[in-house]
């Protein structure tokens, strides 16, 4: 894995971005793995900013999100079809059929997810970290053989999305569709960001871990080109 420590997240995000929109320049009809939370909003933001004042075009570009939640509707203010659309996709020049997040509650809906996904090879997987060491939605415990499945989200992620539904963690879902871990290996690029303190204890376990379903992100030891970019605090827990 290359690590990236960098002052703070706006440092972080620009960094990202740098990186992205060389897959993006280099392969004009790049297929993009892409993911929500608070983490990607910078990156997104400056990627915006750039196709509107440089032209960078995302007309060939493709992309599969790595999850949504179960149980709301794809239109509901908080799922992460709206939240693309309103950070990302509505700013920029990429048609809508060209744009994919998984959705539904059944093991089909999973499995014509993956089928979606079956011929075509992601040239670069956007990651964040959960502060339990999840990626996508794969919790502690997934296998790191599993493909697009069904998950019960863990108290800890439920907590931590609250601050997007009311504060109030009976809200959030309790349940989410994801890629696997095993379908995120397959990208040809991993780029993962995580900033601030409370992803520290993470990151420590994704990088100097053993390679152990307890924390999911530490799957990712076994790629050969992972990028993490972090903030000071969420590198303060390295020991190198
Ligand atoms: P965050 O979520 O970017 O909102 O911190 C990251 C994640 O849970 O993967």
């Amino acid at each position: 894995m290359k690590v990236i420590v960098k002052d703070n997240y706006d440092e972080a995000s620009l960094e990202a971005f740098k990186i992205m929109k060389e897959v993006v320049v280099n392969k004009p009809n790049a297929v993009l793995g892409l993911a929500t939370g608070s983490t990607p909003l910078g990156l997104y933001k400056n990627m915006i900013e750039d196709h509107k004042k440089n032209g960078t075009s995302y007309k060939n570009i493709t992309t599969f999100n790595l999850d949504e939640y179960v149980g709301i509707d794809r239109n509901h203010p908080e799922s992460y079809y709206t939240f693309m659309n309103k950070n990302l996709f509505s700013g920029l020049d990429i048609p809508a059929e060209n744009v994919h997040l998984p959705y539904g509650d059944t093991k089909e809906d999973c499995d014509a997810y993956e089928k979606a996904m079956e011929h075509v090879q992601v040239d670069i997987q956007l990651l964040g970290i959960g502060g339990n060491g999840h990626i996508g939605f794969n919790e502690p415990g997934t296998s790191f053989d599993e493909t697009t499945h069904i998950v019960e989200l863990q108290e800890r992620t439920r907590k931590d999305n609250a601050r997007f539904f009311d504060n109030d963690i009976n809200q959030v879902p309790t349940h989410a569709i994801t890629m696997g871990i095993a379908t995120i290996m397959k990208a040809s690029k991993v780029l993962l960001i995580a900033t601030g303190e409370n992803k520290a204890d993470a990151v420590k376990a994704m990088i100097e871990g053993p390679r152990d379903t307890s924390c999911p992100a530490s799957a990712l030891q076994a790629h050969k080109d992972v990028v993490v970019i972090l903030d000071k605090a969420a590198a303060s827990k390295l020991t190198k």
